[in-house]
């Protein structure tokens, strides 16, 4: 199909007109440009769109983020449409663990509960007991029996660190988020040294070393709620760069400064799929409500089962 858009478009104004024509709903990530952060009805971590996506009332949700979210929305709203304005917008750790893969690494630890980090495909998800997200990873994990044997995947570096502050000592696949191993550890204490005063502030994703050296640890949300509530003015970012959006919003007094990756030649802040996404793609799938995501609906059933799980568990303790 052709498609004739120009650069005149105001795609934020179109996209708009045409959420309230369809009744459609656009959950976007903080992971996400700045303009499609503005146009979202919801902006959120993984935990809070999930969550909001399995609530809305919209005929037709637009997931701007990436295909592993919008795959946990489709699996959460079957009758209701889901679109990814670019299909090829996937995750390199959902990547890094393959469901043959996982189903034979399973084989060598029988009787062992699979809590699954979000950030994998439905066929992963099929194959796990609980979901989590990296807002609830740490109460998910102590829900289950101090003695439950454990596997966790496929981030190991959110594993290692669930492990370290809960006693438990899961299995953990080995997969991690190119974004998030990329920042150097040497630049980081550099900033620190630059300015004093500053706070590290990470994703649980990034690697010991980072987290080691880091004030808080926690998932996109709860990193911004800490600048709100910080006393404290300027922050090193060890997360993807989209975040500082909303932080600069919150508290536009406050400094930001992007973690430097170890390469300084790379936009290695960015992920190259959260940022595949654009206003005119976001504006052209919800007009032709393509590209859909669809799912298997033998996939879909046993995956939505660890999500309902997580939603539940989450609810209960008000996370
Ligand atoms: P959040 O759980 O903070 O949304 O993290 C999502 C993600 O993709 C991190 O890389
Ligand atoms: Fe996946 Fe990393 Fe991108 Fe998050 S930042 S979507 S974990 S590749």
């Amino acid at each position: 199909m052709e498609i004739k858009t120009d650069k005149f478009t105001d795609y934020a104004q179109k996209i708009r007109e045409l959420k309230s024509e369809k009744n459609a709903v656009i959950l976007g990530h903080y992971y996400q440009i700045p303009e499609i952060q503005d146009v979202s009805d919801f902006v959120g971590d993984s935990l809070a769109l999930a969550q909001k996506a399995a609530t809305t009332p919209a005929d037709i949700i637009v997931f701007a983020g990436v295909h592993f979210m919008a795959e946990t929305a489709k699996i959460l709203n079957p009758h209701k449409k889901v679109l990814l304005p670019d299909m090829n917008a996937g995750c390199s750790l959902a990547d890094s663990i393959p469901a043959d893969k996982f189903e034979e690494f399973k084989k060598n630890y029988p009787g062992y509960t699979v809590v699954s980090y979000v950030n994998t495909s439905a066929a992963i998800k099929a194959l796990s007991d609980i979901v989590c997200t990296s807002s609830n990873a740490k109460q998910i994990v102590e829900s289950l029996p101090a003695d439950e044997k454990i596997i966790f995947a496929p981030d190991k570096n959110l594993g290692n660190y669930i492990n370290s502050i809960t006693g438990r000592n899961m299995i953990l696949w080995n997969g991690a988020c190119h974004v998030h191993e990329k920042f150097s550890l040497e630049k980081i204490l550099d900033l620190k040294k630059q300015y004093p005063d500053s706070k590290i502030i990470s994703h649980p994703e990034c690697e010991r070393p980072v987290l080691l050296v880091s004030d808080f640890i926690g998932s996109t949300s709860s990193l911004l709620n800490y600048v709100v509530k910080s006393e404290f003015q300027i922050f090193i970012v060890a997360t993807e760069s989209g975040i500082i959006h909303q932080m600069q919003k919150a508290c536009p007094h406050k400094k930001f400064i992007p973690a430097p990756p170890n390469d300084s030649t790379c936009a290695c802040n960015d992920c190259q799929f959260m940022k595949m996404n654009t206003l005119e793609k976001l504006y052209l799938c919800l007009r032709n409500e393509y590209p859909e995501i669809i799912i298997e609906e033998k996939i879909r059933i046993r995956a939505e089962l660890p999500i309902r799980r997580m939603l539940e568990i989450s609810q209960r303790l008000e996370i």
